[in-house]
């Protein structure tokens, strides 16, 4: 199976084996090249090159970029330094009242929770959680616990936990009947899943830029619906957040009248620039093709595991892969020891694909385990012989997972 992008735009994937994208991905290398130059010419010209226009007008590529990616505007777009500021701020502009509620599941990732928790903190509204049960939340038990009394929905469009994905236009549509908005965590889909965030109804998605974006640290997007871009009143404010930000008068803050009013300070801009390099990289090749190809990938990954003694105990349907238990045949040479680490251990190796997921959570923190999860890594390479897309099965012995 050929690889859809050339493996020399993630040159790392030619050194390893690399399937830890929901964590932090390998970059594409257009946006690090971009970050290290934008970098290099601030340390050595400070703002001989990057002037006052050059500032006001510096995340115009990322919010084209995630425009195109998410099918939205460009006005539509905030950049900021992470999810979690941009998640922050929205929920202190938002500041649900004593007497409305949030609604969210106990198994989000923290980040996508813990702003309304601290808003919760200051206006006592209420925090209503849909319990997940192995790591899965049925999207049902969330809608259930919306009613008349909430004000938000905020999930994560895929659980970092358990892969799940839930559907948006529905999530959107059970809100908006309450009057709720639905604050969407994009960060485990931005770029692995095509989100069409005007027609599934939205009304703020945030992403990180660091994951299935391959972009860097230090830079985010959120798309924000038109109609709440002159409406919400950013947590964070600071000089950029005036509508001219070089006006410099502090007894004055007029935002601007779109998304951008969440943009607030200083920051990192370097980063937005690579992030928008590779947001366009990833529109270029059409997340609809990633999309296909991951999904084509793992179900060649459930198939190759199911012939190998492996068992298959996730949620099919999402072709969520978990594998458990049952050590392969090779495995039984060796000490008892060995083999109760390696059932610790892989009880801890989740595997996602669908284009959602492609994760381990598992670490090595022993050379044995190291060895055994390359040897498993080696076999597999041999099955496949395929280059993924993200997670690259190479031929070389080096794994990391
Ligand atoms: C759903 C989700 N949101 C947010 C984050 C991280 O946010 P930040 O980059 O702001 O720390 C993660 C990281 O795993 C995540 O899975």
């Amino acid at each position: 199976m050929d690889a859809i992008v050339d493996p020399k735009d993630f040159p790392a994937s030619q050194k390893c084996t690399y399937l830890n994208a929901a964590n932090v991905a390998l970059m594409y290398q257009g946006a690090e090249k971009a970050i290290i130059e934008w970098q290099k010419d601030l340390a050595e010209n400070g703002s001989i090159n990057f002037d006052e226009t050059a500032e006001a007008t510096v995340f115009g590529g990322l919010h084209s970029a995630a425009a195109r990616l998410l099918n939205a505007q460009p006005e539509d777009i905030a950049v900021g330094s992470s999810a979690t500021e941009l998640i922050s701020s929205l929920a202190w502009a938002v500041a649900p009242e004593f007497g409305t509620s949030v609604v969210s599941t106990d198994i989000v990732f923290p980040s996508t929770l813990y702003p309304w928790l601290r808003v919760a903190r200051h206006t006592n509204c209420e925090i209503r959680l849909a319990k997940g049960q192995n790591g899965y939340a049925n999207p049902d038990d969330v809608i259930q616990l919306i009613d008349n009394r909430t004000a938000v929905v905020c999930v994560s469009h895929v659980e970092y936990g358990g892969g799940q994905r839930y559907d948006l236009l529905k999530m959107a549509d059970v809100a908006h009947e309450h009057d709720a908005l639905l604050v969407v965590d994009a960060t485990q889909s931005a770029g692995a899943i095509p989100i069409d965030a005007p027609a599934c109804g939205v009304d703020a998605l945030v992403s990180g830029g660091y994951k299935w974006l391959c972009g860097p640290f230090g830079a985010a997007v959120m798309y924000l619906a038109p109609h709440l871009q002159n409406e919400l009143d950013p947590g964070l404010v600071g000089f950029r957040s005036h509508k001219d930000m070089w006006d410099l008068q502090a007894d004055r803050l007029e935002l601007p009248t779109t998304a951008q009013r969440f943009e607030y300070s200083t920051m990192a801009y370097g980063c937005a620039i690579g992030l928008a390099r590779s947001i366009e990289y990833l529109v270029d090749i059409s997340v609809v093709r990633i999309f296909s190809y991951n999904k084509h990938l793992a179900n060649l990954l459930i198939e190759g595991l199911e012939k190998r003694n492996v068992e298959i105990i996730s949620w099919k349907l999402s072709r969520l892969v978990m594998i458990q238990s049952r050590p392969p045949l090779w495995l039984h040479g060796f000490r008892e020891r060995i083999r109760r680490k390696w059932l610790e251990n892989l009880r801890r190796l989740k595997l996602w694909f669908h284009g959602e997921r492609i994760l381990s959570g598992f670490l090595p923190t022993f050379t044995t385990s190291q060895l055994i999860f390359n040897k498993l890594w080696t076999e597999l390479t041999k099955f496949y012989n395929s280059t993924m897309f993200y997670s690259f099965v190479s031929s070389t012995d080096d794994t990391y997972i």
